[in-house]
Parts: structure tokens; sequence; C-alpha cells
């Protein structure tokens, strides 16, 4: 199934991995966020991923910021793929502005419990269960290991905001729910309750995060609640709660999907977006083109053509990994011959026995990395690291041991050569021959050229000084 449910790259430093999305670092400073395809229900993300759902919020966040921007300006830079926002980096302001205009969810369980309550708003006896308020609240929360109701008061005397921060929040959270809900009427949706995130940029309030997305907002259709308001449910995520209570075994909610309930839900998501945009989301199987807003068949040959297009990445990578910083040098020896092919090069230390946190995460995103890579393992004397990085990761490794004389080398090599089964480290003993078989390795059809170009410039170099050197 074409879906995105991970992202990574040794390009960009990963900043948060949240449920839905991953946040990461771009070259610019700038922050990327990408939405993936998981989906999280009962407080898990079900190991399914929902086919177009990541394209779908990332379509109608950025649908809405558009939408939005002359009440206030958000963070939003550019739609860099269909599931790939590029935005401003904020500083964050730690207070989840929650806008409600039904008595539902967390606040209904808890004005059954006999809360009146609920982060400074007092609301009246004798409501039932998904009874509209005469005007939308805002019942505010802070942003923590677990968030929590809280007071504007207490906002600003513990320090999360201050007064005239708090006001404007307030003030721009009414009018973008206002613009929401009305929107959201006119296509037979409620726009039940939403919650905004803002932040500073030089000094001046933005709106980041998501907006008005399922993810962030409760939908529920017009119709369903006119026939009975008291089970209206979330348009986007119902269906897979039911099937996930339908289905609960040892009082344990499945953890996947079957592919029928997991292609359902995605119709269901792109159905919610055809309704609130006016036009479907385009994607591969409505035989769109590969412009940054499709689903082109496979997500993430689409997402790193986009990012490369973008200036975020480069095609390919080479890591250069040493078991210890003394091999600096010929690392650095290495790298100069990637110079000039447009490769992402990078240096990095790991050592091959320590099983850290550290190398455990330079693991995790060699192996996921949208774009192609290769590593080029540096260590001498009795070399280990090649055959440790090969029996651990899922590109090609290249042992390119460093070495004082061919003694120390000849003594040594053989450790690089030979290595226990399941650890298929090739090596290669010059340091500009390691570059080229990373190169080859790369096996991309741009280096591929080039390549030929290069070799074709090495005869052509070869047959001038033959020339050359017969008429002497
Ligand atoms: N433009 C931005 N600048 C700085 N921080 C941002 C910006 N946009 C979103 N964030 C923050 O990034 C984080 C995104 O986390 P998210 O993907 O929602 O995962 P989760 O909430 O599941 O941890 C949030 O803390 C949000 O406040
Ligand atoms: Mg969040």
């Amino acid at each position: 199934m074409n879906t995105l449910t991970h992202f990574a790259s040794p390009q960009l430093p990963l900043l948060h991995r949240g449920k839905v999305r991953d946040s990461l670092r771009a070259p610019s400073g700038d922050r990327l966020i990408i939405v993936t395809d998981r989906l999280s229900a009962f407080d898990s993300v079900l190991e399914t991923a929902i086919p177009h759902k990541g394209a779908v919020l990332n379509g109608l966040a950025n649908f809405w910021f558009e939408k939005t921007g002359h009440i206030i300006p958000n963070h939003v830079i550019k739609l860099i793929d269909a599931n790939a926002m590029l935005v401003k980096e904020a500083a964050p302001i730690k207070v989840e502005m929650v806008v409600r205009q039904y008595l539902t969810g967390s606040m209904w369980r808890g004005y059954q419990a006999g809360q009146r309550t609920f982060s400074g708003v007092t609301v009246p006896d004798g409501l039932t269960k998904n009874q509209a308020f005469p005007q939308a609240i805002v019942t505010p929360t802070t942003k923590e290991e677990s968030d929590r109701e809280i007071t504007p008061e207490n906002l600003v005397s513990e320090g999360w905001v201050t007064k005239e921060l708090y006001d404007q929040m307030a003030v721009k959270a009414q009018m973008l729910f206002a613009v929401g809900s009305q929107l959201l009427a006119e296509k037979g949706i409620i726009l039940v309750d939403t919650k905004y995130e803002f932040g500073l940029l030089n000094g001046k309030l933005i709106l980041i995060d998501e907006m008005h997305t399922p993810d962030s907002s409760r939908f529920w259709s017009a119709g369903d609640y006119a026939r009975n308001p008291e089970t209206a449910e979330q348009m986007d995520k119902e269906y897979v709660r039911q099937w996930l209570i339908a289905n609960k075994k040892d009082g344990q909610y499945p953890r996947a999907l079957t592919p029928e309930v997991a292609q359902e839900a995605s119709r269901r998501y792109l159905d919610i977006y055809e309704r609130i945009v006016g036009e479907p989301l385009p994607t591969a199987e409505t035989g769109a083109a590969d412009a940054p807003h499709t689903g082109r068949q496979d997500a993430r040959a689409r997402m790193q053509a986009n990012l490369v297009a973008a200036g975020l990445i480069k095609d390919a990578w080479v890591n250069i990994v040493l078991g210890s910083p003394t091999d600096k040098e010929h690392a650095e020896k290495i790298r100069q011959q990637l110079e000039g092919y447009d490769v992402f090069t990078q240096l990095r230390v790991a050592s091959a026995y320590q099983g850290d946190e550290a190398s455990a995460n330079m693991v995790e995103v060699w192996n996921n990395s949208i774009e192609p890579g290769v590593i080029i393992a540096v260590a001498g004397l009795s070399n280990g690291l090649g055959g440790a990085l090969a029996a651990t990761v899922n590109v090609p490794v290249i042992s390119c041991p460093p070495y004082k004389d061919y003694a120390e080398l000849a003594l040594n090599l053989n450790s690089s050569v030979i290595m226990p089964s399941g650890t298929p480290s090739l090596t290669v003993v010059r340091p500009d021959n390691a570059a080229q078989a990373a190169l080859r390795a790369l096996n991309i059809p741009r280096l591929r050229e080039r390549l030929s170009k290069d070799i074709l410039a090495t005869k052509a170099k070869l047959k001038a000084a033959d020339e050359e050197l017969r008429v002497l």
C-alpha cells in the first residue's frame, strides 16, 4: 500500500517525532513538518497507516492557513509535498487554545461528573450531551507532559504567557473559529471544537502547528447531528474507533486494521477533504501528475523528488563513519574525493561496540532514509566497525581502513576483508577508490551519467599521454 509512515534523512536533523507528524530542521533553519499517514486512536498509533491521510491533513491545514491569513499571519512558507510543509520556526507559546462550541468529549465527561467550571469558564446546570453553547468558549490548557486545564489568570501567573498575548490569542482564536465554523457549515459540517497553537516570530504573534484538521478538531456531520444530537460522532475517526471496539480481544484493541478497513478509512478522509476544499485531493488513483500537492503512486519517491526540487536535500548521501576521531584525516581524504558530485557527505563517529542510544539513532536514520545512501566505515587495526555496521544497516557499507604504511595495512587488512557471515561489508583500500565505489554503489541515473563522462575523460587523458610519449 502506498503510504508514508515514517520519515528520516541524515540531511535533516529530527526535531520531534509526534504521534502523526515528524518535524525536522531544514538547512535554512526553517522547520519541515512531515504529515505521515499514521493514525492514532485510543491514545496509541496503529500499525496500519491510512492511505492519503497525511496528504488530507496537510492539504486541509494549508487550505485553512490560506483562508485565514488576513486574521493572523501563520508559519507557512510553502507546501513542499502532499505530505510536507515548510514553516517558519517560531518560539512556541506552550498553551493550547481550545475553542468549543458543543458540550462533548472530555468536557462532557467532566460535566457528567459534576464539574461546571472549565479553564475558568462556568457553564450552567441542565445541559445535555453534545448540546451547543450560546457562544463558542475558549478553554485553554497548558502544553506539558499531560496537558492540564488552566484559567487564563493562572496561565499568566504561572508564566506560560503574558496577559497581553493571552488576550490577543483569545480574540484571534475566536475569530478563526468563527471563520472555520461558517465555512464548514456551508458544507454540512459542524466544527465542534478545535485547538490552536501560537508562537512568536520576531516578537510578533503568529499561528503555528496545524489548523482545522481532523487531528486537531472534531467534525460532525450536520445531518447526523440534526437527526440525533446525542449520537453525533466524529466524521473521520469514528469508523475506525467502532471497528476497534467491535474487534476487541481479551480487553485489548487490535493493533492493526484489515486492508478493507484501512481503505474505507482512507475513503472517508478523502471525502472530508473534498467536502471542505470543494475539489478532490489529487491522487495517483485520480491520475494526477507529480506536482507537490498530489499523491503519485510511490509516496516516498514523490517526497524525495519534491524535497530535492525544493533544495532541502541532495538526492543521495554518503556518511563516512569513524571508529575514532583520530581517523579524521583519512576520512577527510575520502570526503574530498566526493566533492563536485552534489552528494550530501557527513563525518560521524560511532563505535562498533557501543550499542548506545546515539548509535541506535544513527542506524534508525540510515535505515529509513527517504533518499539512497552509502556508508564508508573508517576503522583501522582489527576492523570491527565495517562488519558491525553492515550487520545492522540496509545500505551498502564500504570499509576503508586507515593505515600508516603498507606493513600495517598488510597486518590488518584481513580483519576488513574476511568477515563473518551476515556482515556484507566491502573493502576498498585507497580513499579515492572508496569514494568512487560509494558513488557507484548509489547507482542513481544522474551519477551513472556523470561517472560515464569521468571514465571517458580519464581514457582521453591516457590516450593523449600515450600520443605525447610515443613521439619522444
Ligand atoms: N512553526 C513552529 N515553530 C515552532 N514549533 C512548532 C511550530 N509548529 C508546530 N510546532 C510545535 O511542534 C510540535 C509538533 O508536535 P506534534 O507533531 O503535534 O506532535 P505531538 O503533539 O503528538 O507531540 C508541537 O509542540 C508544536 O507546538
Ligand atoms: Mg500536537
